[in-house]
């Protein structure tokens, strides 16, 4: 039997990587890996350490000896940062905010990338993240680059808090979008960048199902 190709969808905060790499998943049977959610991992527990965030070789240290997994339940992907259940966790503002900080160490990511590479080897996998196209994947058959304007993406943070009763301000979230942003489209190595050779979406005004359709049909394409 043919292998399953793997898909990489990348781009900038609240352009929907994550619901839309789950739906993808979902309707291919693919695996989904929630590359973001590992970065906040290690950002949570460097925060419980008390480990200064500049400090890459200490914090890569930290990395070493720690183990992350994303548990597939029907409820959705857990994550386990040393057998404990963080998936709420890990979405807290104080992660939010120096997530970009720890990701941006090259010791970090290079054991981050390999630990990923991993996970997708065999293939039939959905990865969304900042560098899956350009660095972490680069032979992936579909690559993706799903975008949206900063006040679209900043609206879907708000709605999204609102519904979850937790109190928001949008010019504060939107702040916050854009610094995290601009950060992770700087950084020296791997840094937030479309791959020459991924399809750029824009979802400003597209649904969460009308983008899963067109990366299904760019992946049935590409299988043939
Ligand atoms: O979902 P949201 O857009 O808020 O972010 P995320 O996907 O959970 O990623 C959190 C942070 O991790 C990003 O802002 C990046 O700093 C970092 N990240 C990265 O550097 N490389 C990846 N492949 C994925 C995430
Ligand atoms: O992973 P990323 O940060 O790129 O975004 P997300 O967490 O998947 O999406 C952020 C929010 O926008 C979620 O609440 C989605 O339901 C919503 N969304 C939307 O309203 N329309 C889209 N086309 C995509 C996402």
């Amino acid at each position: 039997m043919k292998k399953k190709m793997n898909i990489a969808i990348d781009g900038p905060a609240g352009a929907g990587k994550s619901t839309v790499a789950k739906l993808v998943a979902e309707q291919l049977s693919y695996l989904y890996i929630d590359t973001g959610a590992m970065y906040r991992a290690l950002t949570l527990a460097a925060l419980r350490e008390g480990i200064d965030l500049q400090d890459g070789p200490a914090l890569t240290e930290i990395l070493s000896k720690t183990t992350i997994h994303l548990q597939h339940e029907q409820s959705g992907v857990r994550v386990l940062l040393n057998n404990e259940d963080v998936t709420e966790a890990i979405r807290m503002k104080d992660v939010t905010s120096n997530v970009s900080l720890v990701s941006s160490h090259e010791g970090v990511r290079l054991e981050m990338v390999e630990r990923q590479r991993k996970l997708a080897e065999k293939g039939g996998a959905v990865l969304d993240g900042r560098d899956i196209g350009t660095y972490v994947l680069p032979d992936a058959k579909v690559k993706v680059f799903l975008t949206a304007s900063v006040d679209e993406r900043a609206r879907r943070r708000y709605e999204e808090q609102r519904k979850k009763g937790i109190p928001a301000d949008f010019d504060q979230l939107k702040e916050e979008i854009a610094r995290r942003d601009q950060l992770d489209s700087t950084r020296e190595f791997a840094p937030l960048k479309k791959a020459d050779d991924a399809v750029e979406i824009d979802s400003t005004s597209l649904t969460i199902p009308e983008v899963a359709k067109s990366i299904i049909e760019l992946a049935k394409e590409r299988a043939r």
